[in-house]
């Protein structure tokens, strides 16, 4: 077999080889490390993962791209799994609010938030989305980021610009080397228009925008923003069943400001993932477990609203539930890109280990995008999803925190970014 790409003499291959599911409890820090590690692709493809030299049946000549691993740490490529990717505008302006001490729900409820980037983004064209987007994507990439998850959200009852966004989110995902993959927000804030009756607007998304988003084949997932004075559990519920019935699959922000029951529900319906969880109740972390969802882990919103509270990340391991981290890149709660900070974050404030962190961002990552057949791993028949840090082990990328290790990605089988 014929290698197009090969990286040999790897310091530290960090290969996550097993089974593709998410890990939980001691399986997290089972990193399946390779010293002198060596690993070769055709095409998009792995075709081998080992220690020292390749072995006779794989080959290389004159054509095959050939990368010296030596001094590095290699992963597989980093999955955000939870972004506010496409938007308009930012939220520099609630700096001098959040200094004052002003809640995060309380700009929300005062029109300001997530309703200015609304604004914002409804005033904006697809170009200029496009556009926008596109640069923060390639700084992701830079991050060693390959694939992302970007919602809607910042139309709310405005559909035009709901689609907007999934539009401009599917067409980056067709021309950028970073997989994108949708998901339909609609349930982000309650429109002003909409405040004193919020069941009307549920009602709209269930009844004309699921099904349109649905036939269209804009989004792989819906997502609602349930805490108080957001969308109430029942009305998640309602939202998200509604998703399902239409082939939309079901996440939720859940429990990030306010107990509200969210960590709960989403075990209730079994969705895919649970974001935030910052409040998420003991009974709600264990039902979490019992029904395997994914805690999704956003330690820089945490870092960023300032409120001191973090997700209680080592209970969650230790009751058995799956975790993830994310970035939430979003223009108001996490306005950052640098998965590579918020890795740190995960590490030094919420006391996950390194190991129990790459997993979060790779394996538990692609799982919680359900691509965890397909990337996550370095393993014979995965896609080439790699990144090359230029670290000399898996201990220094987090420690030596803000600043960005990459050396080089691969993504599907091509280097996609080198420094240099
Ligand atoms: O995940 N909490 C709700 N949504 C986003 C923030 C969006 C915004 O503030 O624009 C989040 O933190
Ligand atoms: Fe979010």
């Amino acid at each position: 077999m014929k290698a197009t790409l090969v990286i040999k003499g790897i310091s530290n291959l960090i290969t996550l080889k097993g089974e593709n599911r998410p890990r939980v409890k001691d399986d997290l820090k089972d990193i399946g490390l390779i010293k002198n590690g060596v690993i070769a692709l055709q095409g998009e493809k792995i075709i081998y993962v080992g220690e020292g030299e390749l072995p006779p049946t794989i080959t290389i000549d004159d054509s095959t791209i050939v990368v010296d691993g030596n001094g590095k740490t290699v992963t597989p490529g980093l999955v955000d799994s939870h972004t506010h990717l496409v938007h308009g505008g930012s939220r520099e302006h609630e700096l001098a609010m959040k200094l004052n001490g002003i809640p995060y729900l309380d700009i929300l409820a005062a029109g300001g938030g997530i309703h200015s980037t609304v604004k914002a983004t409804r005033e904006a064209s697809f170009g200029e989305l496009y556009e926008k987007a596109k640069k923060s994507l390639d700084k992701m990439l830079e991050y060693g980021i390959t694939t992302v998850e970007a919602k809607s959200g910042y139309g709310i009852d405005d559909f035009e610009t709901e689609i907007k966004q999934l539009a401009v989110a599917n067409k980056l995902n067709e021309r950028h080397p970073v997989d994108v993959v949708s998901t339909f927000m609609g349930a982000h804030a309650i429109p002003k228009k909409y405040k004193m009756d919020s069941d009307k607007f549920v009602e709209i998304i269930i009844d004309e925008m699921l099904p349109e988003v649905a036939h269209r084949g804009l989004a792989k997932f819906c997502d609602v923003f349930c805490e108080d004075g957001v969308f109430s559990v029942d009305q998640s519920r309602r939202i998200l069943m509604a998703a399902r019935s239409h082939g939309l699959i079901p996440r939720i922000h859940a429990d990030e400001i306010v107990s509200l029951g969210g960590a709960e529900l989403a075990a209730e319906i079994n969705c895919i993932t649970a974001d935030h969880l910052v409040a998420a109740s003991d009974e709600g972390i264990k039902l979490m477990a019992k029904k395997g969802i994914i805690a999704n882990l956003l330690p820089g919103t945490s870092f960023n609203l300032q409120t001191g509270k973090f997700a209680r990340a080592r209970k969650m391991v230790e009751e058995g539930v799956p975790i993830a981290i994310s970035t939430d890149y979003n223009p108001g709660s996490c306005p950052t890109e640098n998965i590579q900070l918020i890795m740190s974050f995960a590490s030094l404030i919420m006391r996950l280990t390194p190991e129990e962190v790459i997993t979060a961002v790779t394996i538990n990552g692609a799982a919680a995008l359900g691509l965890e057949r397909e990337i996550g791993s370095l393993q014979v028949g995965k896609i080439g999803d790699i990144v090359i840090f230029d670290s000399p082990n898996l201990e220094y990328l987090i420690y030596h925190f803000g600043i960005n290790h990459t050396d080089k990605v691969i993504k599907r089988g091509e280097v996609v970014f080198s420094k240099i």
